[in-house]
């Protein structure tokens, strides 16, 4: 839970030179999550492949989301605003985790969530939205299609308008995914995290799923920074590579680094979006149900099982992309969106013969 302390942030020496390091930082993730071995079903035998469980930051407030969620929310409360807003796709783990923050800081949320489905009546209580909806976070359905700069930013804007004017309070935007140069240092921090667990030792390798691009940046500047020798691969689930590698030279341009080139610090991997962002295809979910079986790790049919998925093709087909033989993905959570229903159909398909009825005692089944 969180505390509302805003604690001084204590940005490494490596990072300092940056643009706008912000001054304050809330706890609200368990920090130190765990690395270990992973056998990922279908790594080919000489990759040894790692997972870190950045998906064990907490329980509602989990995942990559509350990481920047440290910083950005630290900034709400430094600012002394009553209301938070921000967007997402109507299963937002990002939105989820802002409006569970919010509430834990007595911050009010509203979220702009984009579906097809206009009526809010039928946006449902599943997954992610069951969170959000349980902590009474106002909800603005949009339609799907509506672009981040020249739809969703400028509603947020009005929105902090009409909230202003009606209530007095100062409004604090988040962006899409918190992914802004105050969000990127929630990365900054998990690779410091990651140097104190033996990273440069350890790894050659590190992969993620990439979504809004915060993450991506928040590592790739941190490998840089440091000097280290370690190869950050983005493997994106929406958009395209030249919108990350534009939105990521914008965040180095943000912070100073106006010198380094996305290109040549990250490898961002297209060709994993499968049917679109959000969108599932048989082949994914029936490879999230073999990796729960064989492994005990929980995929999400948005980020981290298409991002696995990609990251064992990759091995497999593009063996050369990676620099060494010691890979870790890092898990960013989305356990809720385990939860919308569409993974059931082959749930139950796969488990219908483990299901058995046993009546009484005496009655064991064949
Ligand atoms: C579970 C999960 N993993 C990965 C990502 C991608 O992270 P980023 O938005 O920083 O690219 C997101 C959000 O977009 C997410 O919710």
């Amino acid at each position: 839970m969180a505390t509302c302390k805003l604690l001084p942030y204590v940005c490494p020496k490596w990072a300092q030179q940056l643009h706008h390091v912000p001054k304050y930082q809330i706890k609200l993730a368990n920090p130190g999550t765990p690395i270990h071995k992973w056998s990922l079903p279908g790594v080919p035998s000489k990759f040894e492949v790692s997972i870190k469980r950045d998906d064990m930051t907490g329980s509602t407030l989990s995942g990559n989301k509350v990481r920047k969620l440290e910083f950005l929310m630290a900034d709400a409360v430094a600012r002394k605003c009553g209301h938070v807003i921000t967007c997402g796709g109507v299963q937002s783990n990002h939105c989820r985790a802002t409006a569970v923050a919010a509430r834990q800081l007595h911050l009010h949320p509203h979220l702009l969530l984009r579906t097809d489905t206009q009526d809010p009546a039928e946006i449902g209580v599943e997954g992610n939205l069951f969170l959000d909806r349980l902590c009474s976070a106002e909800i603005y359905v949009v339609p799907k299609k509506c672009p981040y700069e020249t739809e969703l930013k400028p509603r947020m804007e009005k929105l902090a308008n009409i909230l202003k004017e009606k209530t007095g309070e100062d409004v604090y935007l988040v962006p899409v995914g918190g992914s802004n140069s105050v969000g990127l240092f929630g990365y900054i921090t998990v690779f410091e995290e990651m140097i104190s667990q033996g990273l440069f030792d350890q790894f050659d390798d590190v992969v993620f799923a990439c979504g809004s691009g915060g993450t991506a940046a928040g590592l790739a500047i941190s490998n840089h920074l440091t000097g280290s020798h370690i190869k950050c691969h983005a493997i994106i689930v929406c958009d395209d590579k030249a919108y990350f590698t534009d939105h990521i030279n914008q965040t180095l341009c943000d912070v100073g680094l106006d010198t380094v080139h996305c290109q040549d610090i990250l490898d961002i991997i297209e060709g994993h979006k499968g049917r679109g962002y959000g969108l599932s295809t048989e082949d994914e979910l029936e490879f999230i149900m073999k990796v729960s079986q064989q492994t005990g790790i929980m995929l999400d049919p948005v980020y981290s099982g298409k991002a696995a998925r990609g990251l064992v093709e990759e091995l497999c087909n593009n063996p050369d992309r990676f620099q060494g033989n010691r890979i870790l993905f890092i898990h960013t959570g989305g356990v809720f969106g385990m939860y919308d229903g569409r993974l059931n159909s082959v749930v139950k398909a796969e488990t219908k013969g483990l299901v058995r009825k046993w009546p009484t005692l005496n009655s064991f089944p064949d």
